[in-house]
């Protein structure tokens, strides 16, 4: 089973993915945690380099998107297939949707663009998305009061607002898989909430 997990800054991914983590771990089962952009020593390092603020030199968009399937299809080949392939459970904090939402919602690049590379280049899609859906302005407090923000942490308000709406029109288009979650509530009704979607998931596909 492939999970990923999706959001604006500051939701509570990890705090979930953690407590999925130990969920899994307790029924003894396989689990790989791994995140994007980064999952293998190449991909973390194209991650420093697309979340380093430089005021010498603007990133592109292009350059942007291009980097982040960069680090993707190395963290596919490394770590993703072969996990999958090992009967592994695949948790992913952030994968091919925030592409979606950030570098198409939220930079303005085109959905052909994007659709492009993932014909490409990514071959196994998650079973299951969890989107933490919260307002920006909680999460963006939130990533404030953890230190020095990144690049994308030093965006507007406005841009976040397109990412989060970049999430409900992919919510919308594939509610199979993308599963809103509303990340304001405790962690602990996070935490349920997902569980019980992974049991419909399972009860659906007899696993
Ligand atoms: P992450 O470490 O998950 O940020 P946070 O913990 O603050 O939510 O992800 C790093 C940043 O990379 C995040 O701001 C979103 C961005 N990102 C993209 O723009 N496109 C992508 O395809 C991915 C995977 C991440």
């Amino acid at each position: 089973m492939f999970i990923s997990f999706e959001g604006t800054e500051g939701v509570g991914k990890t705090t979930l993915i953690h407590k999925i983590r130990d969920y899994f771990l307790e029924q003894s089962k396989q689990v790989v945690l791994t995140r994007e952009p980064g999952g293998t020593p190449l991909a973390e390092q194209i991650r420093s380099v697309l979340l380093t603020v430089n005021h010498e030199e603007r990133m592109s968009n292009d350059t942007e998107l291009l980097l982040m399937y960069a680090a993707r299809a190395q963290h596919l080949q490394q770590v993703i297939m072969p996990a999958l392939e090992n009967s592994s459970i695949v948790l992913c904090d952030r994968f091919c949707d925030s592409s979606f939402a950030y570098q198409c919602a939220g930079r303005g690049l085109s959905r052909e663009k994007l659709a492009l590379l993932n014909q490409n280049f990514v071959l196994k899609m998650p079973d299951l998305t969890f989107w933490l859906d919260a307002p920006t302005e909680l999460g963006m407090q939130r990533a404030r009061a953890r230190g020095a923000l990144d690049r994308f942490e030093q965006e507007k308000a406005a841009f976040f607002e397109k990412v989060r709406a970049g999430f409900a029109e992919l919510h919308q288009l594939e509610p199979n898989r993308v599963k809103r979650i509303d990340a304001t509530q405790s962690p602990e009704q996070v935490f349920n909430d997902a569980i019980e979607r992974i049991s419909s998931w399972k009860a659906e596909h007899k696993c």
